[in-house]
């Protein structure tokens, strides 16, 4: 989980996508967490530390994981910014394994922590279909589940890529539901 923004693109302020929809003037000083939440009502963005240590208020921009009360609205500039509602919008195939997996394996308890893990999830499994478990050891790090004892969560991904694997998300190798 990262704490900076990716730098494949200079920022460009004045500017940046938001799921689906282009915004203009993302304000100076507010932290992404902030504009995200307050000015755009993107709730399922969570609060929690405000302070980049658990990782709660996770997005994507520009498909990486980013802690977005560690970065400036500003600082997003032309990059594109998913949260876990637009993202479950999309059809690509690590979006709906991870969902379909958590689905049936019911990872979560209170749940504070899904738009979170989800999103990594999903990073990890676009960049590493067929990842080793200590892959999703390190796509955790930086992230908080006060209920799980993360081997449910960590179960829920590896699920996921079994049925990415397959092409049937949600099925193991032999078929099984899961
Ligand atoms: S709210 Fe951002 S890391 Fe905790
Ligand atoms: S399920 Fe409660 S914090 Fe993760």
């Amino acid at each position: 989980m990262n704490d900076m923004l990716p730098s494949n693109e200079p920022a460009q302020p004045g500017f940046c996508r938001v799921n689906t929809v282009t915004r203009q003037g993302a304000p100076g000083g507010e932290s992404l967490l902030e504009w995200l939440r307050d000015e755009l009502d993107c709730l399922d963005v969570r609060k929690g530390c405000d302070t980049g240590h658990c990782g709660a208020c996770a997005v994507l921009v520009d498909g990486l994981p980013v802690k977005s009360c560690s970065v400036l609205a500003q600082e997003v500039g032309a990059r594109h910014v998913h949260t876990l509602s637009g993202l479950s919008l999309l059809k690509d195939p690590a979006v709906v394994a991870v969902l379909a997996a958590v689905d049936q394996r019911q990872p979560f308890q209170c749940g504070y922590c899904v738009p979170a893990f989800v999103l990594a999830a999903i990073a990890l499994l676009r960049e590493a279909p067929d990842p080793m478990e200590a892959d999703i050891h390190a796509a955790f790090a930086g992230l908080l589940c006060r209920c799980t004892g993360y081997l449910p969560i960590v179960e829920m991904v590896m699920l996921a890529a079994r049925s990415l694997q397959d092409g049937a998300p949600g099925q193991g190798r032999d078929g099984r539901t899961i």
